[in-house]
């Protein structure tokens, strides 16, 4: 069975709708066919929260309450967490000597994390290598991620293929798979959601928050009245029915489209309508939410099995690196 690696860093202890169609929902529909790890990254975490380290115990749990609400089965899945799994901070060093230093100092996130003040350390730095580490170890053949992450298991790729050639095949060349949609629009139609951004409705969000930030979404500015065609193309509450409407909703979403483009309904309504559409899609990952947030160390524990079980898998894998790069002489 091919294998997948992908994860998350514990800045926040929420999804939203954004991370679900960018990469969430990707690992759901895949997790019968892939042998699949999901990594809590918090060493790439501290890169950039190093001076609030408090905060990332509750983050990682509720990522891993996130992860089971949305359906990742713990009988398929290894969750597992980075700082556990010290076989790959290992393999990461081997990596960095044969990174290029300009390369590092190119990647397109680096830029951007510094111009958020963060502060210009080594852990910035080195975050794709450490990164590439955490597919390599287990040897991933697929990384569903979202778009910003993709430069990354690009790097992953590269280096792989580097380390092959140099010492032999040991590592699976690792491809990105991105989500069906890559960047999901905030309800404030900026183009991207974000945790930061004010604009996102999180999986942990009640029916009635959900309720009040769809009906003051933004919606197409320049209708001013009912009577006005509206645009559907770009327009968050269409692309969010697109995204989460089941096929059952298809015939009204497809009427609203239609209706809207010619001034025939309001925007009241077809917000309702999207309220309704969301919470249908969140009522089960509540539901599943509730279930485990009552079963704290039954949380805990899938996390600690599946952390020893990738340490396992990255143990082997560096003692096949070791192997082939002949520094295995006093093991
Ligand atoms: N960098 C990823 C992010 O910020 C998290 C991550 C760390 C990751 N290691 C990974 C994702 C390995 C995929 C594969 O979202």
């Amino acid at each position: 069975m091919k294998r997948i690696l992908t994860g998350d860093r514990p800045t926040n202890e929420s999804f939203h709708l954004g991370n679900y169609v960018g990469s969430l929902a990707n690992r759901v529909k895949l997790q019968d066919e892939y042998d699949s790890y999901i990594l809590i990254a918090d060493l790439h975490a501290l890169t950039t929260h190093f001076d609030k380290t408090t905060d990332l115990e509750k983050n990682i749990r509720g990522l891993m309450l996130g992860y089971l609400s949305i359906g990742l089965d713990p009988e398929k899945v290894t969750f597992c967490l980075q700082s556990g799994i010290n076989g790959t901070t290992e393999i990461a060093y081997i990596l960095s000597i044969l990174t290029q230093r300009s390369v590092l100092e190119r990647q397109p996130a680096l830029k951007e994390k510094l111009d958020q003040g963060n502060q210009d350390t080594l852990g910035l730095y080195y975050y794709p290598v450490l990164m590439a580490a955490d597919i390599l170890a287990p040897k991933a053949n697929l990384v569903p991620v979202g778009k910003d992450q993709k430069a990354h298991v690009e790097f992953a790729r590269d280096i792989a293929i580097k380390f092959n050639n140099l010492y032999g095949n040991v590592f699976p060349i690792p491809e990105p798979l991105i989500g069906e949609i890559p960047t999901l629009p905030g309800t404030d139609g900026q183009g991207k959601m974000g945790k930061s951004l004010n604009n996102a409705i999180f999986l942990t969000d009640t029916p009635e928050d959900v309720e009040k930030k769809v009906m003051s979404m933004y919606t197409d500015p320049t209708r001013l009245k009912v009577t006005d065609p509206g645009h559907v193309e770009g327009n968050p509450v269409f692309i969010y029915l697109d995204a989460f409407g089941t096929d059952d909703d298809k015939p009204q979403t497809t009427n609203y489209k239609l209706l809207y483009s010619k001034g025939q309904v309001g925007d009241v309504e077809v917000k309702k309508f999207l309220v309704k559409v969301l919470n249908n899609f969140l009522d089960p990952i509540r539901k599943r939410r509730a279930e485990y947030e009552n079963k704290p160390e039954l949380v805990d524990k899938i996390l600690k099995e599946g952390t020893e079980k990738a340490r396992i898998e990255a143990q082997k894998t560096l003692l096949e690196v070791k192997k082939a790069m002949k520094i295995d002489y006093f093991i």
